[in-house]
């Protein structure tokens, strides 16, 4: 008996840990969630230099209809992709996802979960506290974190 009451702990402490230092997999199907208008960003010291489309779930949605006030579980997605070698703003090939879920346990990042992903999907390791809620801190601490706002939605 003593030995399975151990062995639980270890696999809870273990995955607690886990999620810590890991990014969770991007939800499937996300690309039939809304989305924003095309947005090109032609700025090249911008990070988000290029063209990125927003995807919001349900309840995302409804947040941005609140005037960005997000219920738990949220998610938002950003899909960025190069500007096509030669041309002005025809799109490229894909080169990083970055998702934002509203989370309570991450209290270090405002109560949502940062992550960033290679084009393949596959977690970059971005360090959500120190690359990502420094910028989203700094532009939109009065409106939940997301700095994009329900206009961006309507097309
Ligand atoms: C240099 C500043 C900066 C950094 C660093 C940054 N972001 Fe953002 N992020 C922005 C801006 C600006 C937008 C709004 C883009 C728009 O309106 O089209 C944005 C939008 C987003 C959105 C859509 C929701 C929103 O806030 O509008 C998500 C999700 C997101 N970022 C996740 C991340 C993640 C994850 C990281 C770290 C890997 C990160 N960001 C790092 C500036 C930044």
């Amino acid at each position: 008996m003593k030995k399975v009451i151990t062995t639980s702990l270890i696999t809870t402490l273990f995955s607690i840990n886990c999620f810590a230092a890991s990014a969770p997999q991007l939800p499937k199907g996300y690309s039939s969630w809304s989305r924003s208008e095309r947005k090109l960003v032609t700025d090249k010291s911008s990070l988000f230099y290029g063209i990125h489309y927003i995807y919001a779930d349900k309840k995302a949605l409804k947040g941005y209809q609140a005037g960005n006030k997000f219920n738990e579980g949220s998610t938002i997605i950003v899909e960025h992709f190069n500007i096509k070698s030669g041309s002005a703003d025809a799109e490229g090939s894909k080169n990083m996802i970055v998702m934002m879920k509203k989370d309570k346990r991450q209290s270090a990042t405002g109560g949502w979960l940062f992550a960033g992903y290679g084009a393949d999907r596959k977690p970059s390791g971005l360090d959500p506290a120190g690359t990502c809620f420094g910028c989203h801190q700094k532009d939109a601490a009065k409106q939940d974190f997301v700095i994009s706002t329900l206009k961006d939605f309507k097309r």
